[in-house]
């Protein structure tokens, strides 16, 4: 059962298998053109924009202080964050994954939205037909007062635990920080908000756990809860793919699609970029690396290399002000 699951792809996913939707890891193509690099051509575009995909990633929260996930800070502890995003790292150390998840939560609550976060929030008020998809689970767009309906969560958020059983069907949103007393991270180790993170750490050692000591489920009392993230080889909340379907099916075409922050390495996430292509959007990279998104470049494109926190709120500047 492929469909909604979250999976690395060996290979980019063909437009005939676009209706796969779990997460896998994408290959890049080599590019014919190259991207525009003017923001007045971008501006222009932009004010006669009238629908507008945001497809966002962890290197939007990088300057409010939070690593990402392929680059450096992609570890914890000396584990690459990617292997423990996983059903089967839960299950064979809940207790080394609720201390990464605690962790997350815990740097997620230290930091702010920066100025990317306010100025997308911004443009989602002011422009109808702007629609976002984040990978991210930090909570910040949330922070930056993002208007829900507009802001789908492709990978959920830290924020809501569940059941770890799913024949339970218990959910909560929690942000006590720790999540439980035993989770409580030793002073040596925390961070300064607002610090690039180091989390490589693997000297100071875990305080060890056990079972007892995790969250449990209040409902079923039997089973831990779990941080409602997509792992992995999970389904995407179906009411979030089905929110991306309908506006990618909808009779008017789009105009653009923001890529901003993201690898785009990661399915079905990155796959978003070819359906809003193939809908007419034209793309626009905001990235520190120039990389060519999934498919490469195509005429008309934008790349905008740098930090995102400095650049987005400067492509919006004709709508949000
Ligand atoms: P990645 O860590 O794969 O990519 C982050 C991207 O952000 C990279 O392309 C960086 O070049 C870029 N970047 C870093 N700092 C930046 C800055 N200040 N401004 C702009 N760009 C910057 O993170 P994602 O693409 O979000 O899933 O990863 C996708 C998914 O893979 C995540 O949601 C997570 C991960 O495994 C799960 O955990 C299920």
């Amino acid at each position: 059962m492929l469909r909604g699951c979250l999976q690395h792809a060996t290979s980019f996913p063909s437009a005939s298998s676009s209706i796969r939707s779990n997460i896998t890891m994408a290959d890049r193509q080599p590019s014919v053109f190259e991207p525009q690099t003017d923001l007045e051509s971008f501006h222009t575009h932009l004010k006669k924009s009238k629908r507008v995909l945001a497809l966002l990633g962890a290197g939007l929260s990088a300057s409010s202080g939070l690593p990402t996930f392929r680059g450096a800070g992609g570890l914890w502890r000396s584990v690459k964050s990617t292997d423990l995003a996983t059903p089967q790292a839960f299950a064979r150390n809940p207790g080394l994954s609720w201390q990464f998840y605690n962790y997350r939560r815990h740097m997620s609550l230290s930091v702010e939205p920066n100025p990317a976060h306010y100025a997308l929030a911004k443009l989602a008020r002011k422009m109808p037909g702007f629609v976002t998809l984040s990978q991210n689970v930090d909570g910040l767009s949330q922070r930056a007062d993002h208007p829900s309906d507009r802001l789908h969560l492709l990978h959920g958020t830290l924020f809501d635990l569940k059941c770890s059983d799913e024949r339970c069907d218990y959910r909560e949103e929690n942000y006590t920080d720790p999540v439980v007393p035993a989770l409580a991270i030793p002073a040596d180790q925390a961070q300064p908000a607002g610090s690039v993170v180091d989390i490589s750490d693997s000297m100071v050692a875990l305080p060890s756990l056990t079972t007892y000591d995790l969250p449990h489920c209040p409902e079923c009392k039997r089973n831990l809860l779990r941080p409602g993230v997509v792992w992995f080889g999970e389904a995407l909340p179906e009411v979030v793919l089905n929110k991306a379907k309908d506006y990618l099916a909808a009779p008017e075409n789009i105009d653009l699609i923001m890529v901003i922050g993201t690898s785009a390495q990661v399915w079905p996430a990155a796959g978003y970029i070819g359906q809003a292509r193939a809908r007419g959007a034209r793309v626009c990279v905001v990235n520190m690396d120039s990389d060519a998104p999934p498919g490469g470049w195509k005429q008309g494109d934008w790349m905008f290399a740098g930090d995102a926190a400095v650049l987005v709120p400067e492509l919006l500047k004709p709508v949000i002000g």
